[in-house]
C-alpha cells in the first residue's frame, strides 16, 4: 500500500473515533479568533447581475436557482435524478420489535432495479402506538444499520466496513460483535416515545468512503459510454450520499405508514454536510439538521478557522467535485459561502448544532452561517434565527433557524437529540 493511502487510512480511523485527528491538524491550522482573516461574504440577496432581491418571487425564480447552480458546479458537483429502473423491496416487517415498542421494517433499494447492482438497505423503526402516517427522522450511519441498536433482528451489513477498534469489524466485515456499537448516538426508544419514526441506512451502501477513483458505489451506474470518473463539475461522495437520502425519501412516498411530508433529515459531521446538501437540493425534506458538520457543511469557508478548504480537499479528495480544488488557499474567490447553502433550505426549518470543543469544525463559523442565512429566511416571511450574537454554551435558540453550541466534543449526544425532537415538535405542530 502506498504511503499516501496508509496516512489517509490512519487519518480516517482517527476521524471516525471521534478524536480530532493529528494528521488533520497540520502546522498552520488556525484556532485563534484574532487571526481570522478579514473577508466579505457574497450577499445571498444580490443576483449575479447585481439586482437586489426584495421579494420572495425573485428569490425563488432567480436567485435561488443561481446559488444552487453555483454549489453544483463549484462545490459538491451535479447529481443525477432517480433511476427509472430503481426498485424498493420490503424484505422484512416485524410488528413486535423492541419489546413491543416498535414495528421494524427493512427495505432494500435496488438503485438499478436488480440485486446485482448497487443497493442500499433502509432500516425503519415505527412507534408501535402512533397513529399513521408518522413523521420521521432520516439519517445515514457510519457503521451499518446493525450498529445503531443491539436489536438482534436487524440484518447485519455485508458491505465493506472500515476497520475500527472496538467496533467488532473483522477483515472489513461486520460481525455480531458490531451490533449496537453506535447505539449511544441513536436514542431509538426516545425518538419512538416522542411519536416519531426513525430510518437509517449505511452510507457505505451508496459510496464506500475512500478514494478509489469512483469505481465502486453508485457513480459508475451513471457513466456515459466511455466515461470512467465524474467530470470536474459532477458529484463526489457527499453528492452521492445526499442522493441516497433522496432515494430513501422516494421510498417514503410509497409507504402509507410514513408521513413523507414531515421528514427531518439529520446527519453528523461528514454526514451533516451531506444532510445540508440533501436538504438544499431536495425541497421535499421538511426539516434539515446539521450536527457538527464543519468545513464544507455549516462552517463559513472564508474564516479559515480549523479545517480549511485545502485541507479537506487534500485529506478527502473524493468528497467534493474536482472544481472545488480551485478554492484551496483561495476561499475569497468562491462565488458562494456556506451561509448560502443554509439559505437554499429557506423557508424550511433548519437546525445547526456545534460543540464547544470541536474547534476543527469552527463552531463560531457554523453559527455565523446560520446568522447570515437569516435575511433570506426573513424575506420569505419566517422569524429566521432569534439570536444576533453567538448564544452561550448549552442555550439553544429555536426560530425557523435553530442553533446551539453544546459543551463537549465532536459527537452526537442526548442533548443534541433532545433539541432536534423539540425543534421537530415545534415545526411539525406537535406538543
Ligand atoms: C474529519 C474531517 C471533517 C469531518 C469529520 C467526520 O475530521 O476533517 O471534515 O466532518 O472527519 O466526518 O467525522
Amino acid at each position: 500500500m502506498c504511503l499516501r493511502k496508509v496516512l489517509w487510512l490512519v487519518f480516517v480511523a482517527a476521524a471516525l473515533s471521534g478524536a480530532t485527528p493529528v494528521a488533520a491538524q497540520p502546522e498552520g491550522t488556525n484556532y485563534d479568533e484574532s487571526k481570522v482573516p478579514k473577508y466579505t461574504l457574497p450577499d445571498p440577496l444580490v443576483c449575479a447581475d447585481g439586482t437586489r432581491v426584495t421579494d420572495a418571487a425573485t428569490w425563488t425564480k432567480k436567485r435561488r436557482p443561481e446559488i444552487l447552480e453555483l454549489f453544483r458546479r463549484e462545490v459538491y458537483g451535479r447529481s443525477p435524478g432517480r433511476p427509472e429502473s430503481m426498485k424498493c423491496v420490503v424484505t422484512s416487517v416485524e410488528p413486535d420489535a423492541l419489546g413491543g415498542k416498535a414495528v421494524r421494517k427493512e427495505v432494500t433499494i435496488l438503485f438499478a432495479g436488480t440485486p446485482d447492482g448497487p443497493f442500499m438497505d433502509l432500516l425503519i423503526y415505527l412507534p408501535a402506538e402512533a397513529r399513521r402516517p408518522v413523521p420521521i427522522f432520516l439519517g445515514l450511519n457510519f457503521s451499518g444499520n446493525h450498529s445503531i441498536h443491539a436489536d438482534p433482528g436487524v440484518t447485519l451489513s455485508r458491505k465493506w466496513m472500515r476497520a475500527r477498534r472496538g467496533m467488532g469489524v473483522v477483515h472489513h466485515l461486520a460481525t455480531d460483535e458490531s451490533r449496537g456499537k453506535a447505539a449511544r448516538r441513536w436514542p431509538v426508544e426516545k425518538i419512538l416515545a416522542r411519536g416519531y419514526a426513525l430510518a437509517t441506512a449505511y452510507y457505505g451502501d451508496i459510496d464506500p468512503d475512500y478514494d478509489d477513483g469512483f469505481q465502486n458505489g453508485v457513480h459508475p451506474l451513471f457513466y456515459r459510454p466511455g466515461q470512467t470518473k465524474p467530470a470536474p463539475d459532477e458529484w463526489g461522495s457527499i453528492g452521492a450520499w445526499a442522493w441516497g437520502l433522496s432515494r430513501a425519501l422516494d421510498y417514503f412516498e410509497t409507504d402509507d405508514d410514513i408521513d413523507h411530508k414531515r421528514v427531518a433529515v439529520m446527519g453528523h459531521s461528514r454526514l451533516g454536510k451531506t444532510a445540508l446538501w440533501a436538504g438544499a437540493q431536495d425541497e421535499r425534506f421538511a426539516i434539515v439538521i446539521s450536527n457538527d458538520s464543519g468545513c464544507g457543511g455549516a462552517a463559513l469557508s472564508r474564516r479559515r478557522f480549523g479545517e480549511t478548504v485545502k485541507r479537506i480537499n487534500t485529506s478527502f479528495p473524493h468528497w467534493f467535485c474536482d472544481n472545488f480544488n480551485k478554492y484551496n488557499d483561495n476561499e475569497n474567490a468562491l462565488p458562494v459561502d456556506q451561509h448560502m447553502l443554509i439559505a437554499l433550505i429557506a423557508p424550511r426549518p433548519v437546525y445547526v448544532a456545534s460543540a464547544q470543543e470541536d474547534l476543527w469544525a469552527d463552531p463560531r463559523g457554523e453559527f455565523l452561517s446560520a446568522k447570515h442565512a437569516d435575511p433570506v429566511y426573513r424575506l420569505l416571511g419566517t422569524d429566521g434565527l432569534p439570536a444576533k450574537d453567538w448564544p452561550p454554551v448549552d442555550h439553544p435558540v429555536m426560530g425557523t433557524i435553530g442553533y446551539h453550541v453544546r459543551s463537549g466534543k465532536h459527537d452526537v449526544t442526548d442533548f443534541d437529540w433532545e433539541q432536534y425532537l423539540k425543534f421537530a415538535d415545534k415545526h411539525f405542530g406537535r406538543k
